[in-house]
């Protein structure tokens, strides 16, 4: 028996919501089924909007400061669910993970400086990099039938370009993999080998399934701590994104300093009220026991879409989601254009996914389908995919 009913639909129209609000805008269609952007269909936890309706108790919303809770419930979280001792001179804030790794671009690279993602990756590390004068170094991720490997030996080439950075995701959007300990390793073994600093985007840590485990970049080694950040958030895991919260971790001082000197040189250091006490009230014993509940619901969704797909369709690939709400979907046996293709799932499926090509060109063929909502619509939209392929005789 679930406790918190992520049955349970919500209308979300007009709330400004990105994810229903602009399917006119994005998709040239506001009726169809929203599975692109990667929030939640569920409530953010009863607990969460508790805390911050207790806040509002108070009637003066005037600057603020993060108190000594907000530190120990990241301190708290960290152990209790990644077994990572942090500190909290260690941590700074971000208004967002995108803004906390283009503060730390800005902080440890020059115009013009080399950084490598390893496509097909989340669309703003291409953005993060670019819009700020920097230029992208590409290592492809090698696609072994659908699993996904870093391709350690191209790595060691692309050092020959004297890279100042690499930007990873851990664990990986769009692919789903969690990156093991052995694989990090090698990554910083390399890196550092070559002064090339490490950003970990760990936004998706927590959204991680049995038996894998989320490894924090920095908990691998002393080498580790030496060059790497890491980028965390309660914004995904407790569908509160909305807040624009979210912290930044170095154990290298030199390094932390850097970053919170553009911090401040942006004045973004201040925050808002109700995100800090949001983290506090996720990052809990009750947030542990609500977010385990929520990742056996999201494993039944998951399952549900790979058995589905499986059974109807054999000649279409999932990559196995080890991490992450967002199902990474090889669509290249239906012979599409990527302009037919996601022109079928709107026009004829009525479903709004996220495109493969726009994490990369080795994204081209391949959906990101995004099954963090109630199991009802999620088998709606597999009945209407199904709908749609025997209608127009696939
Ligand atoms: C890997 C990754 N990083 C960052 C973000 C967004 O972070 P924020 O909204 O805190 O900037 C997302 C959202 O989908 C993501 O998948």
């Amino acid at each position: 028996m679930n406790e918190y009913f992520f049955d349970n639909g919500h209308k979300r129209e007009n709330t400004n919501c990105v994810k229903y609000d602009l399917r006119k805008t994005v998709f040239g269609n506001e009726s169809l089924i929203p599975m692109w952007v990667a929030d939640m269909d569920f409530a953010t936890p009863p607990f969460v909007l508790e805390a911050i309706q207790e806040r509002l108790k108070h009637p003066i919303l005037g600057y603020s400061t993060r108190g000594k809770a907000y530190y120990e419930a990241i301190i708290f979280w960290l152990q209790a669910r990644h077994q990572w001792t942090v500190e909290s001179s260690q941590v700074s804030f971000s208004p967002g993970v995108v803004p906390g790794l283009v503060m730390a671009i800005l902080a440890i690279s020059k115009p013009a400086d080399k950084i490598i993602i390893q496509s097909p990756v989340y669309h703003p590390f291409y953005s993060a990099i670019k819009d700020n004068n920097r230029q992208i170094l590409e290592n492809p991720l090698k696609n072994c039938n659908g699993n996904y490997e870093m391709d350690f030996e191209q790595l060691e080439l692309l050092m020959q370009e004297r890279p100042k950075a690499i930007l990873i995701s851990n664990p990986h959007n769009p692919v789903g993999r969690v990156w093991k300990k052995e694989e990090l390793a090698r990554l910083v073994e390399i890196c550092y080998n070559n002064k090339v600093i490490i950003l970990s985007d760990e936004i998706h840590s927590d959204l991680v399934y049995s038996p894998n485990q989320h490894i924090p970049l920095l908990s691998i080694s002393q080498k580790a701590v030496e060059i790497g950040f890491c980028f965390m958030s309660p914004s995904k895991t407790f569908n509160l994104a909305g807040l624009s919260t979210s912290y930044v971790i170095s154990q290298n001082a030199a390094l932390l300093q850097k970053y919170n000197q553009m911090l401040e040189n942006f004045h973004l250091g201040q925050g808002n009220i109700f995100g800090a006490i949001a983290l506090e009230a996720a990052y809990s014993l009750e947030g542990g026991n609500w977010l385990n509940q929520l990742l056996i619901y999201l494993t039944q969704n998951i399952e549900y879409v790979r058995n589905f797909i499986g059974q109807h369709f054999p000649q279409v690939q999932i990559s196995p989601t080890e991490a992450t709400y967002l199902q990474w979907i090889n669509m290249e046996s239906f012979q599409m254009s990527d302009e037919a293709l996601f022109k079928f799932w709107i026009d004829e499926v009525g479903v709004g996914i996220n495109e493969g090509r726009i994490f990369g060109t080795n994204g081209s063929g391949f959906i990101r389908l995004n099954i963090a909502a109630p199991f009802t619509i999620i088998k709606l939209s597999m009945d209407k995919l199904l709908a749609a392929t025997k209608r127009l005789g696939y």
